[in-house]
């Protein structure tokens, strides 16, 4: 697949464009309604929802969506501030594609829209509990194999790291509340 970076807020994919926006107050409804649709529960919208009133985990910038043609939010992606150890970090997720529209880019788009974000807002490291098949194409690499484990029983593999600026990432545990960690 061939891929073309636009370092702005557009994504282009094969033939689609994705354009992706920082959320705004109008988007809040149809991220839900994009999380609801991903996710077999609700669980995912509700942490959501919860983190937006967390001034110690929200940062602005960092929810962003993507929306299709016609301008509808298709994506979602959301990194909040986590800790890692003693060290600050973001914690990326939920990631959320409305099922009619998967596997065509959008998840893509979203992830890296909030990376770009976090990394222009001067974040240096990530992490993330999820597939461990889909994120290693950002650059997500087993978080075990730098010292990065969560307080819970939990598939290794499925707990990613990445630095956004090459440092090396903090080792310990990670400490995300509103996920449980
Ligand atoms: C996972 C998800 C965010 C990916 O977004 P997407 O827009 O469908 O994916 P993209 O088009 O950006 O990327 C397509 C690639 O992702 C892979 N992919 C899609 N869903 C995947 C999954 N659940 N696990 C692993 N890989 C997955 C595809 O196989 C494809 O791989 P390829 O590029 O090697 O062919 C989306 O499918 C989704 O919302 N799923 C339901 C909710 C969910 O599981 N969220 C993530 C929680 S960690």
């Amino acid at each position: 697949m061939r891929r073309c970076w636009n370092l702005a807020t557009e994504v282009f994919i094969v033939n689609n464009t994705w354009r992706t926006h920082p959320e705004t107050p109008g988007d809040i409804a149809a991220i839900r309604e994009v999380t609801l649709a991903a996710f077999p529960t609700a669980q995912e919208a509700d942490i959501i929802d919860l983190l937006r009133t967390k001034p110690e985990a929200w940062v602005d910038g960092l929810s962003q969506v993507a929306t299709d043609p016609d301008g509808q939010v298709v994506a979602h992606c959301l990194a909040t501030r986590c800790v890692i150890g003693q060290g600050e970090a973001l914690m990326l997720g939920p990631v959320a594609v409305l099922p009619a529209w998967q596997k065509r880019g959008a998840g893509t788009a979203v992830v890296t829209a909030c990376l770009a974000e976090a990394k222009r807002q001067g974040e240096q490291f990530v992490v993330l509990v999820g597939h461990p098949t889909y994120y290693p194409r950002f650059g997500f690499t087993r978080a075990d194999r730098h010292g990065i484990g969560v307080g819970i029983d939990c598939p290794p593999e499925a707990v990613m790291a990445l630095s956004l600026n090459g440092d090396p990432l903090p080792a310990g545990v990670i400490h995300a509340p509103a996920f449980g960690l």
